[in-house]
């Protein structure tokens, strides 16, 4: 079943119940005749755990798992910062590095870690998987998008959000924390994977 609103657009869940991705994704996937609801609009549906080993298998662990749920067609987000130095850290984790502490002690510590690392090198990349899952598990879409860049020496900025103080994607000296929303979204691993899957959405037309 996919659901319609009363103007007759067909509805997409954004499942994600990060406001950063909700904020960006929002924005990435605008101006198509297709109404977004998000997760806060499903207050009793249970989370889904990350339990894949990949970005792409968590995103499609989570879109078959929120369209099974709430019987809507689903587009989920898997992502993370891939960092040379740490072995690929914290990667599939990003969101769980560290425990429940917050983004400015995340940060801190993977400075702290880089420090010990015995490769000195700062290379690094954002990664995104996307899925789009109806609710009889079927893939109807997926994609990956990358942003290369280096780990910077200390936090800057306060845009965006999670580790984007730290991350300068290649081409620039600020880091995401200091680009604005239009800039970051013209090169984020997000805006990447979003542009391969609007290719999707664009003709998009559920029974
Ligand atoms: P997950 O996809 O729910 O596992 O969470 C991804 C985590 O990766 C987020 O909580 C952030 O910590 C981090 N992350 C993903 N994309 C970005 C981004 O664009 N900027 C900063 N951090 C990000």
């Amino acid at each position: 079943m996919t659901q319609r609103t009363s103007v007759d657009k067909p509805v997409i869940l954004i499942a994600t119940g990060n406001p950063g991705k909700v904020r960006e994704l929002s924005g990435l996937l605008g101006g198509i005749e297709i109404e977004f609801k998000c997760l806060a609009d499903f207050p009793n549906v249970a989370e889904v755990p990350e339990t894949g080993s990949t970005f792409a298998e968590n995103a499609r662990l989570k879109a078959v798992g929120y369209a099974f749920q709430t019987g809507i067609v689903s587009l989920a987000d898997d992502s993370g910062l891939v960092v040379d130095a740490l072995g690929g850290a914290p990667g599939v984790l990003s969101a769980r590095y560290g425990g429940e502490i917050g983004f400015d002690r995340k940060m801190e510590m993977l400075l702290a870690e880089m420090e010990c690392a015995p490769d000195k090198i700062r290379s690094a990349r954002f990664v995104c998987a996307m899925t789009i899952a109806n609710e009889n598990g079927e893939i109807l879409a997926a994609a990956e998008g990358v942003c290369e860049g280096r780990i910077a020496e200390a936090p800057r900025g306060n845009g965006g959000f999670g580790y984007d103080p730290i991350f300068v994607p290649d081409g620039y000296n600020n880091t995401f924390g200091e680009l604005n929303d239009a800039e970051k979204q013209q090169i984020s691993h997000r805006a990447r994977a979003a542009a391969k899957i609007m290719r999707y959405l664009l003709g998009f037309k559920p029974l």
